[in-house]
């Protein structure tokens, strides 16, 4: 390239030039060692004495020329890259926060504690016991013993391994609870009526699912003994109970059943909430939905608890919680609460 060349290209190749690699490949191509100022430089010794003069002279000149214009653009440059970064790592103050996500009780936490507070206000304390029980207190105390037809009723996960009965030689197997019943022993055992209390908790059935049933869900189980205790009371109670967590006046009824733990047993039918008792596919056209089995304490349960039927009376009930919890939202599948969806999770 000749110096009129140069000329010419160079400034409009630095114009062009958007970024500091662009313009390094300018300079390099001017300015490099192989560059094309060099190879004039190289060329001069072939010149005679003043052409010689005169074109290092200019090539000198253009030389500078070309680098203080190269630096001038990459100030230029500079400018903007630092512009930028300061424009990212600015704060915008006046931009809405960030929500963070907060957690909260799952549904069937919330109907147990809601549950738990109705009949702590009618004098119930809330009991516990063991999810993994032994088939001493799951059935045997209970006035189920083995080989007997009623331990149909349950679908059983047993487990490996098994305990000490307390005070025999004898050892029990264990299982995963299949109601919270056991506990009513375990704490008549410990303490001495008059009492009443409520068991919550999980449960487990060893069972096929469906909409309508899971291995495992929630129970609540009652029990309440005194001197003079009978159904009324027990209807009195539950009556009470059903009008403060449905938030409505609601209507109930009462059918012989069999439980191996209470003599005599019913069942507990209350109207069917959807369709307020006309028929509908919820309660198959009846108008009603059965909540509650319960009966009065078969005096085998108070004897297992070391207590004397002739002395004590009471009622025991048990009932779902799931199922309460989808009566009142309306739920139509019981697997929707153990499923962990946030999309059915967020709704409560
Ligand atoms: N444990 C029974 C069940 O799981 C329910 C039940 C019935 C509990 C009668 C009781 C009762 O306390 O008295 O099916």
């Amino acid at each position: 390239m000749s110096t009129q060349e140069i000329k010419k290209k160079y400034p409009k190749e630095i114009l062009q030039a958007k970024d500091l690699k662009g313009l390094d490949l300018v300079w390099k191509k001017y300015l490099g060692r192989k560059g094309e100022i060099n190879k004039i430089l190289k060329n001069l010794k072939k010149l005679s004495g003043k052409e010689r003069i005169n074109l290092g002279k200019e090539v000198n000149q253009l030389k500078k020329e070309i680098a203080e214009k190269i630096e001038k653009k990459k100030r230029i440059l500079e400018k903007k890259i630092f512009k930028v970064a300061v424009k990212k790592e600015q704060v915008d103050v006046t931009a809405p926060g960030k929500k963070f996500p907060q957690g909260y009780l799952h549904p069937l936490t919330q109907i147990i504690r809601e549950v738990e507070e109705i009949f702590q206000s009618l004098g119930f304390l809330v009991a516990e016991g063991p999810e993994i029980e032994t088939e001493y207190y799951n059935f045997d105390a209970l006035n189920v013993p083995e080989n007997h037809p009623a331990r149909d009723l349950w679908d059983t996960f047993w487990l490996r391994g098994s305990q000490k009965i307390p005070n025999s030689k004898f050892k029990t197997r264990l299982l995963l609870r299949t109601h919270t019943t056991s506990v009513d022993i375990r704490y008549m055992e410990k303490n001495n009526p008059p009492l009443r209390i409520i068991v919550p908790g999980r449960i487990f059935r060893h069972e096929a699912t469906d909409a309508s049933h899971d291995i495992q869900f929630y129970q609540l189980d009652g029990l309440m003994v005194d001197k003079d205790i009978s159904v009324a009371n027990f209807k009195a109670i539950i009556e009470i109970f059903f009008q403060k967590f449905f938030k409505r006046p609601i209507k109930m009824r009462l059918r012989p059943s069999f439980f191996p733990f209470t003599e005599p047993s019913f069942e507990v039918d209350i109207d069917c909430l959807v369709c307020q008792g006309k028929g509908c596919s919820i309660c198959s056209g009846t108008g009603w939905i059965e909540v509650i089995g319960a009966g009065m304490v078969h005096p085998a349960i108070f004897r297992a608890a070391g207590l004397n039927p002739k002395n004590w009376q009471g009622f025991a009930f048990g009932m779902g919680i799931d199922r309460l919890a989808m009566m009142k939202y309306k739920i139509n599948d019981i697997r929707l609460f153990y499923g962990g969806d946030l999309r059915f999770l967020n709704q409560f």
